[in-house]
């Protein structure tokens, strides 16, 4: 085995189909705090252990301001993200918690269950039944059919359009736009995306436009129109901005958590067979293992240092960047026995809050009781409806995303029997 490079380059690059670099393990083992280069030559801190992933995320030593010195950002793109509105994703308290707290009420896991849960089921009903029927068409001519471009890109991004309250009119462009920022092609991507942004703004005006008529608790776009716009907490970009973020945020990792999950799922009979047999009992404990092995969203939780801090035994000094390798600590063994073992079963006593998909701390995922249902959703009644699923190619013959940004597969040929 070669010993580490002096200074590795982060991301890690994937070396296999869609399993984490091995450099994770390593590091864990042989340096938990390590000093790892970006691409702009800067030097950042690695953090692979859970519990010193868990003492960052947690420490209001640490910001979350992309502006702050050190702040690490992993390609170009981030400098441009640095120049736009600031949402609370990057704030730091008290700014972060106020303006988290505009949207808390609507993700709550009481809100997800009484009004967004039957949203949740209608939408995933209507993919489903158009899913079935390409499939049915497929099959006639002895071809797969593709389970994320034709079902698990649709699910999560039609329920969030009623979440936010775009007009049923509206949803057919927008879906098109949506396939495309969720395809490999950066340059087209982009300009979908901003296109998306000027169709959010447009909306804002119009819904302000309105104003009288809106039901607050309608959609969060009416909520924050209503509760923030309209008395002047916010401005008409920093609405339009908040509502591109709920629109975005979280779309990619439900999309390739969907895709990952059911590969996995159907690579591992026994667990796929169990599941089967009790989904409502088991659906919970799928999604959490799905989003512990896979970790969909594995690069967010970045820092820079604002007061020096000892963590794990090293000092990381003021002006230094971190990283919080979530994906590194979601397979440390010290929480997760065998960690590499994909198990619906894990034991009772491990809670929710252990897998780090969902981050950690103050910016922990304001939506992870929404994504979680969603997806408990998305699985129990896809397995119910296509209780033969199986797979049409191998798992070293799919085409995975880009091997050092976030876990993703773009195809998934399935047969239904
Ligand atoms: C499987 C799906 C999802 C995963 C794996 C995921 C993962 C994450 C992670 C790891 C963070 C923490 C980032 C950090 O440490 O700075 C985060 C934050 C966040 N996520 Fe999600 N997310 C998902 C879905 C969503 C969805 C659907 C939405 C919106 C509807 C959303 C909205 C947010 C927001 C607003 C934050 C920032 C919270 C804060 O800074 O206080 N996420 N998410």
């Amino acid at each position: 085995m070669t010993a580490i490079q002096d200074t590795p380059s982060f991301p890690f690059a994937r070396e296999e189909t869609y399993h984490p670099s091995p450099l994770y393990a390593r590091l864990r083992k042989e340096g938990p705090i390590s000093r790892v280069k970006l691409y702009d030559g800067k030097l950042a801190w690695l953090l692979t252990r859970h519990k010193d992933c868990c003492e960052a995320l947690s420490s209001d030593r640490l910001s979350a301001d992309r502006r702050a010195p050190g702040y690490p950002e992993i390609h170009p793109g981030g400098l441009k993200a640095r120049e736009a509105i600031p949402t609370f994703v990057n704030m730091d308290d008290p700014g972060h918690a106020a303006q988290r707290a505009m949207l808390e009420g609507e993700f709550t896991p009481e809100t997800v269950a009484r009004k967004w849960r039957p949203v949740m089921e209608q939408v995933v009903d209507a993919v489903l039944d158009d899913f079935v029927a390409k499939g049915e068409a497929a099959a006639r001519e002895q071809r797969p059919v593709d389970l994320v471009k034709d079902f698990a890109v649709h699910a999560p991004t039609l329920i969030i359009y009623r979440v936010l309250g775009v007009p049923d009119a509206d949803v057919a462009r927008l879906s098109r736009d949506s396939e495309i920022r969720n395809s490999t092609s950066r340059n087209a991507a982009e300009t979908a995306n901003l296109e998306l942004q000027k169709y959010v703004g447009g909306l804002v005006k119009q819904k302000m436009q309105h104003s009288q008529e809106l039901d607050a608790n309608s959609d969060i776009i009416s909520k924050l129109v209503v509760e923030q716009l309209k008395p002047g907490h916010l401005t008409e970009d920093q609405v339009t901005t908040l509502a591109f973020l709920v629109l975005t945020a979280g779309n990619a990792a439900l999309i390739n958590s969907i895709a990952l999950g059911v590969l996995t799922l159907l690579q591992h009979h026994t667990q796929l067979a169990d599941f089967q047999k009790r989904p409502e009992a088991l659906a919970g404990q799928l999604v959490n293992e799905i989003t512990r092995y896979h970790t969909a969203s594995g690069l967010n939780s970045r820092r820079a240092v604002k007061e020096d801090i000892e963590i794990g035994g090293q000092v990381l000094k003021r002006g230094e960047g971190v990283i919080c390798a979530v994906q590194a600590a979601n397979r440390d063994a010290e929480i997760f026995p065998d960690p590499d073992v994909f198990d619906i079963h894990r034991p009772a006593g491990l809670r929710p809050v252990d897998c780090l998909g969902f981050g950690f701390g103050p910016h922990r995922c304001q939506a992870e009781a929404f994504s979680r249902t969603q997806l408990e959703i998305i699985f129990v009644k896809l397995f119910k409806r296509l209780p033969g699923l199986r797979l049409a190619r191998a798992e070293t013959e799919l085409v995975y995303s880009d091997p050092k940004m976030n876990i993703g597969v773009e195809e998934l040929p399935v047969y239904f029997s």
